[in-house]
Formats: structure tokens, sequence, C-alpha cells
């Protein structure tokens, strides 16, 4: 009897290169145990013997789909997936398509495997909500997942691609996984205790699930099994899910009686095309945005001024927050600095539908003079507490290059001040994304001379230019 020591539960390569050297020397499933952990020799291996070898196979041939369906079938967590392998490798020598016959006992738990793997994976990456941690360098986001099978390196690389920009870990009992936006590095299992168990994204969550769900089309048996139960207690928005469904009904009869309730547009702009799951985010986002009260600002302004274009555009431009005519139309920069901006993105070559614009604070701030409204600049402390929208906009839009205009919208990137002429040159925003920066267009208009308004002006082309270079259209 061969024993064959793998050094942990996922460890495809140690099977693969195990596999075939056991292969080459011709022994048999029959004649092989699998054990995880180290090679140690217990009273197990005293009592085997010798192997008993027949002629050894020369050449190892086998479907590339085996190799990729062995390293899911390996994350699963029946303890005979090894030797399944290992005989499927075995019998494949003899009979290279013995993978079509679906019938076959072999075959048929291979693909068994497989399945509940893939339909692991896609529960994980639909169910995994990150929590935010602050940390003395820089925050990070940490979740919390249990997942049936040892899938957290298979799952992981979506993530990173994902959450690029963000630091995050995904803890399980199994395997934690890291992101420090650039490398992906696994570590032992952790316990529950282990991770942060509620913060502020929570409501964002469950604004966004409220918003989505339509009493309507509720199919409970459907639902229940695209989110199964066992997910329930690590959804922050799991606790809204049975008075959701309580209250179905009820909501169903107010929706048909309900008179239908007329857009509003602002004159000359539409929102631009947004696309599937980010686009659907970020409505929420604003939905939740336009009740926010957390500084003086909102209580002076008629409503909360929130970012729009397509959330996947490679280019997000921000300002600093919106004046007077912003603030009735509730749509960003369509007052005179918004002019100014139109006509220098169209000298840029660059189109409103295709950036993600908004501004560093979202309520307009200012006092009042008889019949008019002063603008005042946002204090630091406003700054700071409009950047948690900032912050959620920019995780899921994910520009490739955002440009600041003018230095509130420097010190909301940065989180620190930074001067203009310095931040031209580009700047490292707060959650590692790569910025420009240039001038407010409003400061052409507080130009007093016609040169001078000039060269603003040629100023804002140029670095609208240089930004357009650096993160052309999606
Ligand atoms: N100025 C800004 O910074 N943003 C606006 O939306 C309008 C004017």
């Amino acid at each position: 009897m061969q024993i064959t020591h793998l050094d942990h539960e996922t460890d495809f390569d140690g099977w693969r290169d195990q596999a075939r050297d056991l292969l080459s020397k011709g022994v048999r499933p029959e004649d092989t145990v699998w054990r995880v952990g180290k090679a140690e020799t217990d009273l197990f291996d005293r009592l085997t013997g010798k192997v008993d070898a027949i002629p050894p196979v020369k050449q190892i041939t086998v479907p590339r789909s085996f190799l990729s369906n062995a390293q899911m079938a390996i994350c699963h967590r029946d303890p005979a997936r090894f030797d399944l392998l290992y005989r499927l490798l075995w019998r494949l020598q003899a009979t290279p398509g013995l993978l079509a016959n679906a019938v076959d006992n072999d075959v048929y738990r291979l693909n068994a495997l497989t399945k509940a793997i893939r339909r692991d994976r896609h529960k994980m990456h639909a169910f995994v909500r990150f929590r935010e941690v602050i940390g003395e360098d820089e925050e990070t986001f940490i979740a919390w997942f249990e997942p049936e099978h040892r899938i957290t390196e298979l799952a992981a690389p979506f993530f990173m691609r994902r959450f690029a920009n963000m630091r995050w870990s995904i803890l399980t009992p199994d395997r934690c996984a890291h992101w420090d936006k650039k490398s992906l590095t696994f570590t032992d299992g952790a316990t529950a205790s282990q991770a942060p168990q509620e913060d502020e994204l929570e409501d964002l969550w469950r604004g966004y699930y409220r918003s989505i769900f339509n009493p309507a089309r509720l199919k409970i048996k459907a639902m229940t099994s695209e989110m199964p139960k066992k997910y329930w207690k690590n959804l922050p928005e799991a606790d809204l899910i049975e008075p959701l469904i309580a209250s179905a009904r009820a909501l169903e009869t107010q929706m048909v009686e309900a008179a239908p309730t007329p857009v509003k547009r602002a004159a000359s702009y539409e929102f631009a095309d947004l696309d599937t799951a980010p686009a659907d985010a970020i409505k929420a986002l604003r939905r939740e945005a336009a009740s926010c009260a957390r500084c003086d600002h909102a209580c002076h302004a008629t409503q909360t001024v929130f970012g729009e274009g397509p959330t996947n555009a490679s280019l997000m431009i921000v300002g600093e927050q919106p004046g007077d005519l912003e603030d009735i139309a509730g749509r960003p920069f369509v007052g005179p600095a918004g002019e100014i901006f139109d006509a220098a993105l169209a000298d840029a070559g660059l189109m409103r539908d295709e950036i993600y614009l908004t501004n560093a604070v979202k309520h307009f701030r200012f006092t009042p003079k008889g019949k008019t409204r002063l603008h005042q600049p946002p204090r630091v402390a406003h700054i700071d507490h409009c950047r948690w929208w900032l912050k959620a906009e920019r995780a899921l839009v994910q520009p490739r290059l955002t440009l600041a205009m003018g230095a509130t919208a420097i010190r909301a990137l940065h989180g620190k001040p930074l001067k203009v002429a310095e931040a031209r040159r580009g700047f490292e925003c707060f959650d590692g994304g790569d910025a420009l920066a240039s001038l407010h267009p409003a400061a052409v208009l507080r130009q007093t001379t016609q040169a001078n308004r000039d060269a603003c002006y040629r100023s804002l082309v140029e670095d609208l230019s240089r930004a357009k270079q650096h993160a052309p259209a999606a």
C-alpha cells in the first residue's frame, strides 16, 4: 500500500505532481491512500508493505477539462475526492473518452462535485459583505463568510478584480484571503469573532435591498433558493427579508392604487445610461444620500446633489459643492461654472456622458443676503463628513483616473491639504486611486481681465485633455 501525503486540503499542485509520479510508476488506485498533513510514520504506514506495482504508464495524457475539473473538485469536502481523481486519471489512460460517459459512476461523481463547487463559488461572490475597519494607516474592509466547501482560493480572484482599489480581507473558517491592492495572499482559517460586527455600509446594503424589493414580483421559493437561509446570518439586509415578505401583500395593493409619480428632469441634461449591478447600487446610494443629514449643510440646502454618469466610466471628475442653480436643479454643474466646464470639456474632446461627475460636498452651503444666496466654501469638517459618499461612489465606479477640480476636491480626494500646483502633477487618492488636478471652472469667472480669463480657461482645457489621455473612455 502506498501512502501519499498532501500539504493541505486543497493542495491541487501536490496532488497533480504526486498522481503523475504514482501513475508513472504504475501504482494502482486501490493500492494508494491519500493523507493530508505532515508525512509521519504511524502504525498504518508501518503495517503497509511494499507496493505491488504493475508495468509503469509511459506517457500520461488527460483532457484539459479533467485538470480544470479536478482543481475544482479538490475544494469539495468529500474525503474521497483524492481517490476519485486518481482513479479517473488511471482509467483515462486506457479510456481517453471516459469523461463523455456521464453515467459512469466516477464521471457522475466528478460532475456532481464540480457542480457543487461552482454553485458555492457563485454564492460566495454574491453574498460576501465587507465591513469597514478604520485602522491606524488606512481603512480596510473585512468580510466573514462560511462557504460550504473550501473555495476561498478559488473565489478570491473575483474580489481582487472587483475591489482592486480597496484593501480587504475575507475571513473563512478554512482559509483567509487578503488583498493589499498589489498582491493576493492567503493565511489559515479564522473565527467569526475575528471579523468586525457592524458598520455604516450595512445601512447602504439595507437601503439597496429595500429599493430593489418588488412586492408584486415576490416568489418566496425562488428567493430562498437563490439566497438560502444559511447565508442570512451574515447578510446585513437579511433582517429586512421577513418583514418585507410579511408586508408584501399590503405594499402590492398600495402600488396598484398609487397614481404614477411624474418624473421631473432638469432642462437640457439627461442622465447617462447606467449599466447593470453597480448602477443599481448607485441608484440605491443616491436614494440614501437624498436623506443625508450628516452635517449642518443639509438642513439649509434644497436637496442633495449627487454624482451622475456611467458607472463604468474610466474618468471621474470631482468639483467642490453644488451652487445656487445646482441646488435647485438637483444636478452638478448646471449653473455658470457648469457652462465654463461644458465648454472646456468640449474643447478637450470629452463628453459629459462618458464621465462620472460629482462633487466633494453634496449640499449647497450659503449665507442669505436679501433675495440671493451667497456661496460659502465648505469647511474641512463638511468635506470630511461628505467623504463617506464620495468613497461609496468611488468603490462602485472604480475610475481609472480622477480629476479634482480645485482645492476642495483635492482635499476630499487626498484626505489632507495639497497645493493645486503640486496636485496638477498627479497625486494619490485616499483609496489609492490615481488623480490629477485642475483649477476649478469658477476660477475662470473670478478673473478680472480677459487675458487672465483666457489663461485660466486654457489651463483647465489642458488639464482635462491630460485626464482624457490617461483615462480613455471605457
Ligand atoms: N461648482 C461645483 O464645484 N460644483 C457644482 O456642481 C457647481 C459649481
